[in-house]
């Protein structure tokens, strides 16, 4: 896709029609930008670059490679899907990279919020560079850059991270769905088959669980994080909120609280519930979660999840608060 100024001219995609015919003018386009040379991309599992890395499959195949960093910070069953979806359903060449030692040994004792975010940002750009660098002839760098990107933030793909790649692996870009609109992204994944789990997923923010396991991360108190979330995933999608509330999550604080267990008292983490509507995340509201649904969470979180011992539920909106804890 040449320019990055989206045309008035250009129908908004929103039927699987529409959806067809783009994707098949952009498979021409892939295949006339790329030729026979090889591309590579950093695939989250997020929306935006699996639509991206699904269209190149289906254009150019075995000529992409798919580099996927496990930073530990993922929610549950997130790399496993990747793995299932892009490695063995769609046959792509998929580089798993499980950098989990590497990124929670950097960020043990970092408590500051910004530093955190430096570190994870560093590291997988490093990560990444040490895998490009092992795949020889590579000569295109995919990247599910979307239009609220390049009006934000000047094209830079901030999540994405790889515009940061050193100097000997500046790659040309291929941006298949750099002038489309998230919705339209979605629409796209959904005609390219892929699962609704991956195509109509909440907001996830780059830096991952990082940001919700408050304070300095450790491995204990982010398996809460990540064991919660789940549980909170599964009990929305049940009572059929998952899709229709904006954002919902756990956050575990650095803190502990004094529980009773078996008559004796417990020194354990506490798990925050957070629930959030919002447009486009610059101001939120509460969801007001039934108090049946908050008791069955709370229920399955103190029976299942170790370690902790309190579940409370977060009131507060944006403004004053902020979606995520940092
Ligand atoms: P806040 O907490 O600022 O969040 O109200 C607004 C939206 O941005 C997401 N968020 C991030 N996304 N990298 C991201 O890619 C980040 O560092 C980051 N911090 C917050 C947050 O999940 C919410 O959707």
């Amino acid at each position: 896709m040449s320019g990055n100024v989206r045309p008035e001219t250009m129908e908004r995609i929103n039927t699987p029609e529409l959806a067809r015919s783009f994707i098949e003018e952009q498979i021409a386009e892939i295949r006339a930008q790329v030729g026979d040379k090889k591309v590579l991309l950093a695939l989250s599992g997020g929306v935006d670059s699996s639509v991206c890395a699904a269209l190149l499959i289906k254009a150019i195949g075995k000529q992409l490679t798919c580099v996927h960093v496990n930073h530990g910070l993922l929610r549950k069953g997130e790399a496993e899907q990747v793995v299932n979806v892009f490695g063995k359903e769609l046959d792509a060449n998929l580089v798993y990279v499980d950098a989990v030692d590497r990124f929670l040994d950097k960020l043990a004792g970092v408590s500051d919020p910004e530093k955190k975010r430096k570190i994870i940002g560093a590291e997988f750009i490093e990560v990444f560079a040490e895998e490009a660098r092992k795949v020889d002839g590579i000569e295109f760098l995919a990247q599910g850059t979307i239009y609220p990107d390049i009006l934000e933030s000047k094209g830079v793909k901030a999540h994405h991270n790889v515009g940061g790649l050193p100097e000997d692996l500046k790659f040309e870009l291929v941006e298949p769905v750099k002038l489309l609109y998230k919705d339209e992204v979605r629409c796209i994944g959904h005609e390219l088959g892929l699962p609704d789990s991956m195509v109509y997923r909440q907001p996830f923010p780059g830096p991952g669980l990082g940001v919700r396991c408050v304070g300095a991360i450790t491995r204990d108190r982010l398996e809460a994080v990540r064991e919660s979330d789940a549980i909170l995933r599964e009990e929305f999608a049940a009572a059929g909120l998952a899709g229709k509330v904006w954002q919902y999550f756990t956050v575990v604080p650095p803190f502990t609280s004094t529980g009773i267990k078996d008559g004796k008292r417990t020194d354990d983490w506490m798990v925050i519930i957070r629930a959030v509507n919002s447009v486009d995340a610059t101001k939120a509201t509460i969801e007001e979660i039934p108090y049946e649904l908050l008791y069955k969470i709370r229920d399955r979180i103190l029976a299942e999840v170790a370690g902790v011992n309190r579940v409370l539920y977060d009131l507060s909106p944006k403004p004053i608060a902020t979606i995520e804890f940092e």
